[in-house]
Order: C-alpha cells, then structure tokens, then sequence
C-alpha cells in the first residue's frame, strides 16, 4: 500500500527529503546527496519524528559510503531521539549499507503497521481521541505510531482533538493535514485547552509518541505531553504512548538523563519572521519534555503492549523475542 504522504524517497545516489516547514501550503522536495546534506536538514527540521529522522540518519550514511565524518555529522544533527543513535549503530555493524539504511526504513514501516493492528484494540468505537505533535506518516516510514494507531482504529467512526503544539505547531500544520487527508474527523485546538475539553468529558483516550523511553518506561515526547499526562490522569482518562522498539533506550535509567534538546528563541517569539515578544526577552525552548511512567496506561509496540510501565515489565518486553509476538503472546499485564 502506497503511504498517504512520502517524507522520504530514497534513489540510490540520493536521498529526497519532503520539506516539512513548508507543509501544509506547499509540497517541495529538498535533495541530499551527502551525510552532511542530511545532517543539516535534519538539524533545520526539514525532516522530523523520532523514526523518520533514524531512518533519514541510516541514508546519509549510505550516501557518504559509512566514512567516519558521516558518523559524526549526523549524530550531531539532534540530540533526543533516540532512533538516530540506534540506526547509526546499526549501520556501523553493517556490511551492505544501502541494503541496511533499506531494512531499517522497511523495518519501521512494518513495526508501524503492527502497533496500529495492537494500538487499534484499546481505542474503543466513536472515541474522541486526543493527540499532540505530529506521529503521522511524516514521522515515520509511513503509516505513524501514535497516528498510526489512529489511521488503523478508523473504521470504529473515531475523531480526533488535535493539540496545535507549539511552539513549531507539529499538531496544527502536520497532523491536522494527515487525519484531513486521510478523511478521518479531526477538530484542532490551541495546547491550553486541553484541560478544559477533558473536563467536560470531551476527551475518551489520548495517544501520543515517544522519542526516547528510558529502562523504567519513563517516555520522552515533543513538549507539552507531560501537561497532557497529569490532565489525563486528573480526569481517569487512559494515556496510551505508541512507539516502536528503536525508541527505547535501556541504557538510560530513568527520565531525568535524558537529553532535551533546547531550540532557538525565534520559535518562541514569533513564527516565521513574524516577532510578537519584546525585543530582548529572556526565552527558554525546550524541544520535549519527560512524562514519567507512573502517569502512562500503556506504551504500545511492536512486540505488544506494556500495561502500566515499569523496570522489570520494559525489561521483559525487551528482552522477548520477536518470535514470541508473532505467536501470539502480548504485552504484559
Ligand atoms: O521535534 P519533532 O517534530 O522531531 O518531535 C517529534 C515528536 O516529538 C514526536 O511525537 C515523536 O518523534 C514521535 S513521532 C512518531
């Protein structure tokens, strides 16, 4: 099945890039033709979602034939995600490179599809479901985790509350492109208002993404879904995180050491070329923010679900084969 939108074509000597900035008004394609060429557009946010930007990091290095600088520019490019570390180790134990940074882009594609078959199952029929950034087919190899969840729970008449997410606005230019395109209902909101949809019971389920997932199930995601979180909990509303197994990083014990990225005050104080703050304003930026697992339902995979996340249920989860998901057996309860 054709994906909905192409953030990534890959040609063999090249690597085309959807533009994300420019979306939804117009569709341009930026061309790579080495790992620095990447690097940047993965830093300029061309491209982004914690998986698309661990498969884009796979191409530059096989444009750059796997040199050494290529390693080194593109781990550079971001520093959150954690699938652009995990797909540049990959591709250091690689022999055939193409034929890898080809396996991992299919491998995400695969790993999507199955956590929306599993995601599907918890979001029961006419949801309102609520979601924050974009996790969508422009996230990913296609198809999405949060999102994708989405796309595959369709056919039950479900709508979305899409936060706007500011501030580079993910949910508002992005996601709100996707579920139209996909024809699937979808009403947008400023990131405040969440509270107060949930309180007059507007809200059945959230589901966001992830971009790094420590060992204790802590989950790194775009900012904003810590406050979305602590609202859903206030509310007994389940907090469903849906991420593939590249996001997750047993090296990193818990939420508080993982890197958060801190972005420019531009993005604060305005929005493309725009300026609406003083001059001169003090400004904090940071990229993503730490839900700890306390506060999520479920992270859902690929391998199956993990109920109400902890060290040994992570650990478990990891440590399953793939073999034991597809014979059936699921996440842990
Ligand atoms: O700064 P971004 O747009 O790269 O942040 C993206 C997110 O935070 C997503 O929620 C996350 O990567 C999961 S995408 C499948």
């Amino acid at each position: 099945m054709k994906a909905t939108v192409e953030p990534i074509r890959w040609h063999g000597d090249r690597l085309e890039l959807l533009d994300q900035r420019l979306l939804p008004d117009q569709t341009v394609y930026v061309t790579c033709r080495t790992a620095a060429e990447v690097a940047q557009a993965i830093r300029d946010m061309v491209v982004r979602g914690a998986p698309a930007i661990g498969c884009t990091a796979a191409f530059g290095v096989a444009l750059d034939k796997g040199s050494k600088e290529s390693f080194a520019v593109l781990a550079k490019s971001r520093p959150t995600a954690v699938n652009l570390f995990w797909a540049l180790e990959r591709m250091r134990k690689a022999k055939d490179l193409k034929a890898e940074a080809e396996a991992i882009f299919a491998e995400d594609l695969a790993a999507n599809r199955a956590m929306g078959k599993l995601g599907a199952e918890l979001i029961p029929k006419k949801a309102r479901v609520m979601t924050h950034c974009n996790t969508g087919a422009l996230a990913t190899a296609g198809h999405g985790t949060a999102l994708g969840v989405i796309r595959s729970s369709k056919n039950k008449s479900i709508s979305v509350v899409a936060c706007e997410t500011r501030p580079y606005l993910q949910g508002a230019r992005l996601t709100a492109y996707e579920l139209m395109q996909e024809g699937i209902p979808c009403t947008l909101i400023t990131d405040s208002m969440a509270g107060h949809l949930m309180s007059r019971g507007e809200v059945d389920v959230v589901v966001v993404g992830a971009d790094r997932i420590a060992a204790n199930g802590d989950v790194a995601n775009k900012i904003g879904t810590y406050t979305l979180a602590v609202l859903a909990k206030r509310h007994g509303i389940p907090f469903y995180v849906a991420a593939p197994l590249s996001t997750f990083d047993p090296k990193i014990p818990n939420g508080s050491r993982i890197p958060i990225e801190e972005r420019a005050a531009d993005e604060v104080t305005g929005y493309r070329g725009s300026r609406w703050a003083p001059e001169g304003v003090k400004v904090r930026n940071p990229a993503f923010d730490v839900t700890p697992a306390e506060l999520i339902t479920g992270i859902i995979t690929e391998r199956g679900i993990v109920r109400k996340p902890t060290r040994a249920r992570v650990a478990s989860l990891l440590s399953r084969s793939p073999a034991g998901a597809a014979s059936g057996r699921r996440g842990r309860r």
